[in-house]
């Protein structure tokens, strides 16, 4: 997966590309590149490294006077990252250039036979047969513009995989732009255009865009934007984004990660701002479970951090809703014979990029079997707000560090509105409005966890990051949260966690269990209001008792706990080594200030261990490949 820019306009295109490339570095940073047209031909500057020392490079050998180009930023798919395998790919002539970011998948047969046409070509990529196979498909018409337009699109309909391409030729001051199965925008501005993977590439210019479809073809020229599908001219709305270059920047924390963390308050109170008037919930879509949802069910398809989300969604539907959730991880379902009733099952794609591919194709294929689709997303007009028929959207913001966090409680937030909504002919009014209360409290909640919590949470992480192993054991609600503490410390400080239902490790875990594996507990499961343990099932109401019977076999067996306990319980000091006091909530609220507490201490432990905690290794921030 990789970040695509381009410009055309009146101004000098090489610092705006630089500039935007900067901005889009998190999509890929491998290695990077520039192409721009000159009065000679197209120029090229490409390397492997990250993104900030490339443009170093290009800003010291470069001084190119032109008004149209593009860049790119890799994140690796074909041949490892290297000068020759870095963007843009360049036709045998030199008169073509291509960015990509994507897979071709029949690059391989589509090669053999450029290569017997007499082509060479100098990369492993498999983006290198674009530029050859729109050369072989150019007719010497005299019409530059049509000519590579008509060329492009022949190309095209020979790629099987995804992509989002720009294309550059010599003679042409404009750019030609594609997508199928990959984002790309373009940004509108006074008298230039600028083209992209992502928003924050174009932000610092523009905040109107206009969201490219699935097969859409754009000619890009400094005072116009031409659009076809399928061969047709179609029309495409501007949208105006509320977004700000500062919300996409770091705002004085050294990562995005951090400034992301402590943007958890506002991202809770945005999400709710949405949906939440008074004591109404509107999420203001159909879900397939309208009315009496006996026979109803729900299956939610996600990945990475958005299926613990989801399976946190699990609990608190299944917990306020009485409606069955199911839950599957995208890249299982697509390869499974799932027997699925697609009259009867609304299925939700939890995916804060909109982008993950094993996600968009789960989505797919669960309308092939007829179900309701409905994406829960945080990128307004990303691919799977197009696939889904219905859209909820988080509000959390552009999220940047590779680290999912503000999206991941933003969703939760989503499943909080959608069980309470639900739950309206199940409960109690009185219980059902405690619960919108508390609900309406989580922000400040987790504002208490950033303020207070935070000194402790940066001692325990110290203590964490000098050993190679931990474990994070929770139950019920929280058991996805120990799941994404586990999986957030792994992220970004390379420290082997794993998660694990609390009850599960003495079937096997306990024997790895020695004094160098912390093990990390959360222990805040305890009924809050009265009402509110009224409606709690009995099984809920154990879970605290359970959850310190499994700490005190864990210190049996010598290993270090940390506890996240609430605030006031004095009962977990007597078993555990040290304790991150969270405050009360009852227990289905419980996730969101632990959640703040785990990513602080994932974040802190990584920063300790002096890792590039906004671009882990080997990770991207939203995958776009299967
Ligand atoms: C989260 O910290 C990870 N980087 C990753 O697991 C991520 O959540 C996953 O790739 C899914 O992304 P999505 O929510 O954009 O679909």
């Amino acid at each position: 997966m990789c970040g695509i820019v381009g410009y055309v306009g009146e101004r000098d295109a090489l610092p705006i590309i630089l500039q935007s490339l900067k901005r889009i570095e998190y999509r890929g940073y491998d290695s990077a590149g520039i192409a721009c047209i000159t009065n000679n031909g197209i120029e090229v500057y490409k390397d492997k490294g990250k993104v900030d020392d490339v443009i170093e490079k290009i800003n010291y050998l470069k001084s190119i006077s032109s008004n149209t180009g593009m860049g790119h930023c890799r994140w690796a798919t074909h041949g490892a990252p290297s000068k020759t395998n870095a963007h843009p790919h360049l036709d045998g002539e030199g008169g073509i250039a291509v960015v990509h970011n994507g897979i071709i998948e029949n690059f391989q047969s589509l090669k053999e036979e450029l290569l017997s046409l007499g082509c060479t070509f100098v990369s492993e990529t498999d983006t290198e047969v674009i530029p050859h196979l729109i050369n072989h498909c150019l007719k010497n018409s005299g019409d530059v513009e049509w000519e590579l337009k008509e060329a492009v699109k022949e190309t095209l309909s020979r790629l099987i995989g995804s992509y989002a391409i720009i294309v550059a030729a010599k003679g042409f001051d404009g750019l030609v732009a594609a997508r199928k199965e990959s984002p790309l925008i373009i940004g509108v501005g006074d008298r230039e255009n600028f083209i992209a993977s992502d928003v924050p590439a174009v932000l610092e210019q523009t905040n109107r865009v206009i969201y490219l479809d699935e097969g859409d073809l754009a000619v890009v020229k400094n005072d116009s934007v031409y659009i076809e599908n399928g061969g047709a001219e179609v029309k495409r709305a501007e949208r105006l984004i509320p977004w700000t270059i500062e919300d996409a920047e770091k705002g004085g924390y050294e990562h995005f990660m951090l400034k992301e963390i402590h943007e958890e308050p506002k991202a809770i109170t945005d999400t709710l701002r949405g949906y939440l008037a008074g004591d109404e919930i509107t999420l203001g879509i159909d879900l397939g479970i309208e009315g009496d949802t006996k026979g109803k069910s729900i299956l939610m398809l996600a990945c990475g951090t958005s299926y613990y989300a989801a399976l946190c969604g699990k609990h608190i539907i299944e917990n306020l809703a009485k409606v069955p959730v199911q839950l599957e991880f995208a890249s299982e379902f697509n390869y499974s014979d799932f027997v699925l009733d697609g009259a009867n099952v609304t299925v939700m794609a939890i995916t804060q990029s909109g982008e993950t591919a094993d996600t968009l194709m789960a989505l797919k294929k669960a309308k092939r079997y007829g179900c309701k689709t409905v994406a829960i997303t945080n990128v307004v007009g990303s691919s799977a707000t197009r696939i889904a028929d219905e859209t909820i959207y988080t509000g959390a913001g552009p999220e940047i560090g590779v680290a999912a966090t503000k999206s991941f409680v933003a969703q939760l937030v989503i499943f909080y509105l959608l069980g309470l909504q639900k739950s309206l002919a199940k409960l109690p009014e009185a219980a059902f409005l405690e619960y919108l209360e508390e609900l309406r409290r989580m922000p400040q909640i987790a504002q208490l966890v950033l303020d207070e919590a935070n000194g402790n949470i940066q001692k325990q992480a110290r203590y964490l990051s000098k050993y190679e192993h931990a474990f994070f054991v929770g139950r019920g609600v929280n058991l996805p949260i120990a799941l994404e503490g586990a999986l957030k410390l792994k992220e970004i400080s390379y420290i082997h966690a794993e998660g694990y239902a609390a009850g599960e490790l003495k079937h096997g875990p306990f024997a790895l269990l020695t004094e160098d594996t912390p093990v990390v507990a959360i222990v805040t499961h305890q009924p809050f209001k009265k009402s509110l343990i009224k409606s709690a099932t009995q099984a809920s109401q154990n879970v605290y008792e359970k959850m310190l019977g499994n700490v005190k076999e864990i210190k049996a067996r010598g290993a270090p706990v940390i506890a996240i306990a609430e605030e006031g319980d004095e009962e977990v000091e007597k078993y555990v080594d040290a304790v991150v006091r969270v405050p009360r909530t009852s227990a289905i609220f419980s996730p969101i200030p632990n959640t703040v507490a785990l990513h602080l201490l994932a974040y802190w432990a990584a920063k300790e261990r002096g890792c590039e905690i906004d671009k882990p290794r080997n990770l991207a921030k939203s995958v776009t490949v299967e």
